[in-house]
């Protein structure tokens, strides 16, 4: 969707600021923010650019460099670190030859961690995209990761 299309979905004010420069970075296939859009979105809603660079430089969940159209984000607190989330770490990192904080060559993971998704009961859990997958071993996640890169966008 075009920035201008969501802009105008909420009234020019800083109110929303988050909440805009999310949805955004949601539509775009490499989720990221570049310093056009970010001025753009600072001009509609009547704040200013520092303000908007300093939000997005405070949230981890906002990015200025392009990311894999799949984010693999990897819970890293502690009851899914405890429930073998190290093995599904290094089953990852060996799947497509990345860290963690890397994308692959071909532009379709990136690897994050994550704090806590809200699945403690079910840890280890891990989230692509909106989705979250839990109760993971490294078979399931091979699975899964083998299942995305059929998705791949055309
Ligand atoms: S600690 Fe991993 S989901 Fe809560």
């Amino acid at each position: 969707m075009p920035l201008q299309e969501i802009l105008e979905k909420y009234p020019k004010t800083g109110d929303h600021l988050i909440e805009v420069l999310l949805e955004y970075q949601n539509t775009k296939m490499n989720h990221y923010l570049t310093e056009e859009e970010l001025k753009q979105i600072a001009k509609y809603l009547n704040v200013t650019e520092s303000r908007v660079s300093s939000v997005v430089s405070f949230y981890t969940f906002f990015s200025l460099e392009p990311k894999g159209q799949h984010v693999i984000q990897i819970c890293h607190d502690v009851p899914c670190y405890v429930n073998d989330q190290p093995s599904l770490v290094k089953t990852i990192k060996n799947l497509l030859s990345i860290d963690v904080g890397q994308t692959t060559e071909d532009k379709l993971f990136t690897l994050e961690y994550t704090s806590c998704l809200g699945a403690c009961d079910k840890a280890p859990a891990m989230r692509i995209g909106e989705k979250t997958f839990t109760d993971l071993t490294p078979n399931k996640v091979k699975a899964i990761i083998s299942e995305y890169r059929g998705k791949r966008h055309a």
